[in-house]
């Protein structure tokens, strides 16, 4: 077998219990645990200089290696345009689109950065995995270097119409360094209809009889990989978490009201502000909820330099005071919002108690938290969950109650309808669901992408 090389920005720190955020480092976490090999990213720390000097951590199954940052590369390159332009544009907010020259610069310095640390570590017969809007790039100036191993990459968050995408300064040479992989995965179906309307409309490229597609000179394979979890531990988690303390006090602060929950990054993409709202007009216009639930947000900040997320934390803080002004009393605090990150047993035992997921993104490319949510329910009495239809998850989890989160009153019939559900529906539901977290988990979602890579030319 091939050994497997990672390579993505975020890599789980290598000391301490913190965890990484996000689904990237939950899914590659998931896949490097059974396959093993290395895992190459940016250790999260800021040096003098970027030296490029490679660090190595050994994992029970796998090895972290990792670089350090310079703090102009972290400025250019991640705050940047990875943050400040790539990451707006590809969640549809050209509004909080912010674009520098110099974020260009500096985001292909670091993608070479990264490439010339890498490129020594290689061995003859490797898959090369490039995860993520951080390091489009890296592929090809790991090729300028003289790499001849496959290489695939994989689009962790979606991928914007060709309209959006044109209004990037280098659409061209982005998408065109997308073409130096053998493959390219993106979440869903709609991903890929929207790259290929960039490449057939705006590149000039065509696609050949067998499926694969011509552009730039090269012709690759472009395909759609919906990430999974591992359903068996996060099932595993849970069970074991109905005897932990987090489910013992969850459990004695609700004083047998219903839960409400939501996990996520705080992210302007994740829609919470709207949520908050939603979950406002449930208690107003429907009386027979009030001190019967409680919703509990769960929100760890993430790129907190840059001034969009800035805004959000304090709007959230703003939209939660609202909430709680209008509608708590003395024994009843409607709406609980926490800025701490849990790891992932304290994660399933909430999630387990929790009546109801509220996952409701603006924009996301797939969103493992719903797929979390489901997996840690009590067969016997599982939750509901409400899933937006601009998270990638939403195509597969078609026994959701799908909403549209643009729609508070959509919303607020949802969070009604879940938490009036009878448990027969909710059982059927649920165990549709399971069957398709089942079918396509974390090791279908890497088997699939790895068998391709492998197979391509
Ligand atoms: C998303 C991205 C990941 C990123 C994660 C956390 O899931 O797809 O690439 O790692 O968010 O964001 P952060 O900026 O903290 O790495």
């Amino acid at each position: 077998m091939s050994r497997l090389v990672a390579i993505s920005n975020r890599v789980p720190p290598v000391s301490g219990k913190k965890l990484a955020a996000g689904g990237l480092a939950a899914a590659l976490e998931g896949a490097l645990q059974i396959h093993g090999g290395l895992w190459f990213g940016w250790s999260g720390q800021v040096a003098g200089n970027s030296s490029g000097v490679v660090s190595f951590h050994e994992r029970p199954s796998y090895t972290i290696a990792t670089v350090d940052l310079s703090q102009e590369d972290v400025d250019e390159y991640y705050d940047g345009f990875a943050n400040r332009t790539l990451w707006p544009l590809c969640h549809y907010r050209v509004n909080l689109v912010d674009y520098d020259r110099g974020f260009g610069v500096g985001y292909n310095r670091v993608n070479r950065l990264f490439a010339k640390a890498i490129y020594p570590l290689l061995e003859p017969d490797d898959l090369i995995w490039v995860h993520d809007y951080h390091l489009i790039p890296c592929g090809a100036e790991l090729q300028r270097l003289g790499a001849k191993q496959r290489m695939g990459f994989f689009l962790h968050i979606p991928w914007p119409p060709a309209e959006l995408i044109a209004t990037l300064p280098e659409n061209r040479a982005l998408v065109r360094s997308l073409f130096a992989y053998d493959v390219v995965g993106f979440q869903t179906d709609g991903d890929v209809r929207a790259f290929l309307e960039y490449v057939l409309q705006e590149g000039g490229g065509h696609i050949e009889p067998d499926g694969r597609v011509t552009c730039f000179g090269r012709t690759i394979q472009i395909k759609s990989f919906p990430v999974g979890i591992d359903v068996q531990a996060i099932g595993n988690a849970a069970v074991k978490a109905e005897a932990h303390t987090h489910t013992a006090r969850m459990l004695e602060s609700l004083s047998g009201r219903r839960l409400i929950i939501g996990v996520d990054r705080l992210d302007y993409s994740k829609g919470i502000d709207r949520r908050f709202r939603a979950y406002g007009k449930l208690i107003e216009r429907h009386p027979e909820h009030r001190a019967k639930v409680s919703m509990l947000q769960i929100a760890p900040p993430s790129r907190i330099t840059v001034s969009a997320y800035k805004t959000l934390r304090r709007q959230l803080e703003r939209e939660m005071g609202r909430v709680n002004g209008a509608f708590a009393d003395y024994d009843w605090v409607p709406l609980r919002y926490v800025n701490r990150t849990y790891n992932h047993t304290a994660l399933a035992a909430l999630f387990r108690v929790a009546a109801v997921g509220l996952v409701t993104p603006l924009r996301d490319g797939m969103n493992l938290v719903a797929k979390e949510y489901v997996a840690a329910q009590n067969p016997a009495d599982p939750g509901v969950l409400i899933l937006s239809r601009f998270a990638g998850a939403a195509r597969q989890m078609r026994d959701a109650l799908i909403v549209n989160p643009y729609d508070e009153d959509s919303m607020v019939e949802a969070l009604n309808r879940a938490l009036s559900m009878p448990l027969e529906e909710r059982q059927s539901r649920w165990r549709s669901l399971m069957d398709g977290l089942a079918r396509e988990n974390i090791g279908w979602w890497r088997d699939a992408f790895l068998a391709t890579l492998a197979g391509a030319a």
